[in-house]
Parts: structure tokens; C-alpha cells; sequence
């Protein structure tokens, strides 16, 4: 006789939480290769370059040496001082070693601060296009993402004037994405500026500026929000490994912020997790100490990441009716796709928004990419070009291909 089937009740903010769409795309992608579809995925959000030698190198013999045991829970002190090394010199950012908390990816970093500030009946300000976690967190932590739409006319920037209206007496928390993971945009100093003026006024509001793009960038400036005067006691920077490193799977990230914040989020830590790999750690202090100038291996792959944005833009501004903006940072393009919601593809069906276009893209034309409603931009996808030129060609003429078809 078989046991009756247990009833599982799920914790409520875990049945409301979504999804990754970005993992489901991948996921689908993969199925369908495995059915022997040439399925090209520009859906992906790492570099497509594998680890500097020397940080992989720094792993190795920190495994080799046996350094193998926990560390302290919010870093090992030489990781933490390297960090507010790294933080004095490219961000003008003066912070001890206290005020340093390690973890396991910038994503972790990013709960641990939405967890710690927000509570119930608290918002969380999210300019849109954004990136697809922070509102699921700011509803797991309790609160309330109150999201805030730009578009390609904006460049994909929030203006002050947009920050000023979203701005309530419940507002807790503003999360900052430059250079930013969907669209790309990059901030200039003024504009943050102007954004850091708005918030003088809101004593209780924090900031998170999530910095991870902070060095895939092109000819663009790179400002801290904590630079800003006054700013620096109200704002959480967060950073990390993985995308200017090629680290993803290392899992190294860190906040740096005011020590009541960091303590509170080391607590959780402390409960949850404790400290990020000790391997990845010693590779972190690598990764910092490598020549970050022209003829370092990060620029190499800026360089690269350069030579295809510029690619992979020209030919997408050929299809008629693709909008979008030039990005300054990061490997992402989000172009606006909403002259063709409505269209109807050859076999008759209609494309009413993004996700139709982008699954119409992967199962007619064996393009994986993402669709802007994960993103709160339902206007655009998101075509990651970390991928090799001979891909992103493949799937650029496929993606005109498939455009061009539709009426
Ligand atoms: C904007 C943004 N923040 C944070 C993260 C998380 O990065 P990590 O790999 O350090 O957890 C990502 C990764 O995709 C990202 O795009």
C-alpha cells in the first residue's frame, strides 16, 4: 500500500515569488537543443571568456595550501582590506574593513540589504527596465517594489523628476543599477548627481547602488552614488566578481556601507549561509591585485565586449521598426521590439507582446532571448552579446529573419 500523498504547505512569499525568466529561457533553450535544434542562446547573463589565469591560479593554491577551512563570516580581513583598497582607489570611498561584507555573489548581497532595510508595508523604488531579481526580493524581504518605467526616449535612465513622484512617506529603499543589467545605460555623474539632490530631503531613505558593471564599460564615466555628498551614510554599494572577472561561478560578491546595515546583514549571514568559499576568496584578492589598465585582461574583454556591441547594434538598427538606444556599460542591448506586437507571423499567429516575439524568435528561429516583461519593459527583449561574433552573426541574421517575415 502506498503513503498517502502529503499535503505541502508552501510558505506564502514563496509561492508568490517568480521564477527566474532568465533561467526558464535558458532552461527551454537547453531542452530544445537537447531535441537537436541549433538553437543560438544570447540569453545569457556571464561572460563568455573563462577566468584570468592568475585568479584561477590564486584558487589552486589556496586549495593546494590547505586553505580549505571557514573563514571569518563576513570575509577573510586581507579579502575585506583589499576591498576598501579597491573601493579608496576607483571609487574615492574610504570604508574599514568593519564596514565590509562578503557573501556568495553580488545576488546575496543584494538580499542581505533589501532583507535588512525593508519591512512590511515599506517600497523599494525600481527604475525599469531592471534587473530581474530586485523586485522579487523586495517582496520576499516584505515590502513593496514600486517600479518606475523609462524608455528608449529616457535612454533608459530615471530622471529626478521621475524619483521625485515615486518618492512616498513609505519609500524605504531606491535601488540603483549602473551600468545596468537589462538595458545597458550607464548614468553620468550629472544625472546621479541630480538624482542625489531629489534624496537630500528623504532622511529615511537608503540607497542601494549595485555597481557589478562598474567595469564593463565604454567611454563612459563610472560614479559611486556614495560619492555623492551626503550620500555615502544612505547608500549600500554593492559589487562583485562575476562579470568584470568572468567569475559567475565562483560566487564572490560584497556591500560596503554603514556598519549598523553591514552588521545586521552579517547576522543573517551568519545564520544562513556564513562566509563565501575560502578559495573564491583568495581568488577575489587575485582578481583585485590584476592590472585593470589597457593591457590587462579585464580591458581585453572590454575591448572585445566594445567591438560587438558596436556589431551587434549596427545591424539591429538595420531591421525596420527595432529601436535602441546605444549602451555604455555592460554586455547587454534592449531593444525596443513594439512596432511588431500585433504583427501576425507566417503561419497565422499573432504576436501580441515581447514574450510572443521572443518565443516565436526561439521555436521558429532557434534565437534564444529574453522578453521584457521580466524586466517591468514590456516594450523590449534583452540580447545578451557575450557570445562569440560568428554567434551573435548567426543570430542576428535569424533575428532579421524572423522579424522581416512578420506582417
Ligand atoms: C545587475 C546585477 N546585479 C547582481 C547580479 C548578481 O551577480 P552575482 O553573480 O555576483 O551574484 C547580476 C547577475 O546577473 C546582475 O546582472
Amino acid at each position: 500500500m502506498s503513503a498517502p500523498t502529503p499535503s505541502i504547505q508552501l510558505n506564502r512569499r514563496v509561492e508568490h515569488m517568480q521564477p527566474s525568466a532568465t533561467m526558464a529561457m535558458k532552461s527551454r533553450a537547453a531542452e530544445m537543443r537537447r531535441q537537436g535544434n541549433p538553437v543560438v542562446a544570447l540569453s545569457a547573463g556571464e561572460p563568455d571568456f573563462d577566468t584570468p589565469d592568475p585568479i584561477s591560479q590564486a584558487g589552486i593554491e589556496a586549495i593546494e595550501s590547505g586553505y580549505t577551512d571557514y573563514t571569518e563570516n563576513a570575509g577573510a580581513i586581507e579579502l575585506r582590506e583589499a576591498i576598501c583598497d579597491k573601493l579608496d582607489h576607483d571609487n574615492g570611498l574610504d570604508y574599514t574593513p568593519e564596514q565590509i561584507l562578503c557573501s556568495n555573489g553580488a545576488k546575496q548581497s543584494l538580499a542581505l540589504a533589501l532583507h535588512v532595510l525593508t519591512d512590511e508595508g515599506d517600497e523599494v523604488i525600481v527604475p525599469a527596465p531592471h534587473w530581474v531579481s530586485y523586485p522579487e526580493m523586495a517582496r520576499f524581504a516584505g515590502s513593496e517594489p514600486v517600479i518606475v518605467p523609462t524608455s528608449v526616449e529616457d535612454a533608459y535612465r530615471m530622471s529626478p523628476a521621475q524619483l521625485e513622484k515615486a518618492l512616498t512617506d513609505d519609500t524605504r529603499v531606491v535601488i540603483l543599477c549602473s551600468p545596468s543589467n537589462p538595458t545597458g545605460a550607464v548614468y553620468p555623474p550629472d544625472e546621479l548627481a541630480a538624482l542625489a539632490d531629489v534624496l537630500r530631503d528623504y532622511e529615511d531613505v537608503f540607497v542601494i547602488s549595485d555597481e557589478i558593471y562598474e567595469h564593463v564599460r565604454y567611454d563612459a564615466e563610472h560614479r559611486s552614488f556614495a560619492s555623492f555628498p551626503g550620500m555615502k551614510d544612505r547608500t549600500i554599494t554593492v559589487n562583485g566578481f562575476s562579470k568584470a572577472y568572468a567569475m559567475t561561478g565562483w560566487r564572490l560578491g560584497y556591500m560596503a556601507g554603514p556598519t549598523p546595515i553591514v552588521d545586521a546583514a552579517a547576522k543573517i549571514q551568519g545564520q544562513f549561509t556564513s562566509a563565501p568559499c575560502s578559495i573564491s576568496q583568495k581568488a577575489g584578492i587575485a582578481a583585485l591585485a590584476l592590472d585593470h589598465g589597457p593591457d590587462g585582461p579585464v580591458q581585453e574583454m572590454v575591448t572585445a565586449f566594445r567591438k560587438r556591441r558596436d556589431h551587434v547594434l549596427d545591424r539591429l538598427r538595420a531591421i525596420d521598426g527595432v529601436r535602441c538606444p546605444t549602451p555604455n556599460g555592460a554586455f547587454y542591448l534592449y531593444p525596443d521590439v513594439s512596432a511588431y506586437f500585433g504583427s501576425e507571423t507566417p503561419d497565422g499567429q499573432t504576436l501580441a507582446d515581447s514574450s510572443d516575439v521572443c518565443f516565436y524568435l526561439l521555436e521558429k528561429h532557434n534565437v534564444a532571448l529574453v522578453p521584457g516583461g521580466a524586466f517591468g519593459g514590456p516594450n523590449g527583449l534583452r540580447l545578451s552579446y557575450a557570445s562569440s561574433m560568428e554567434d551573435l552573426d548567426t543570430a542576428l541574421d535569424r533575428i532579421e529573419a524572423g522579424l522581416t517575415a512578420l506582417q
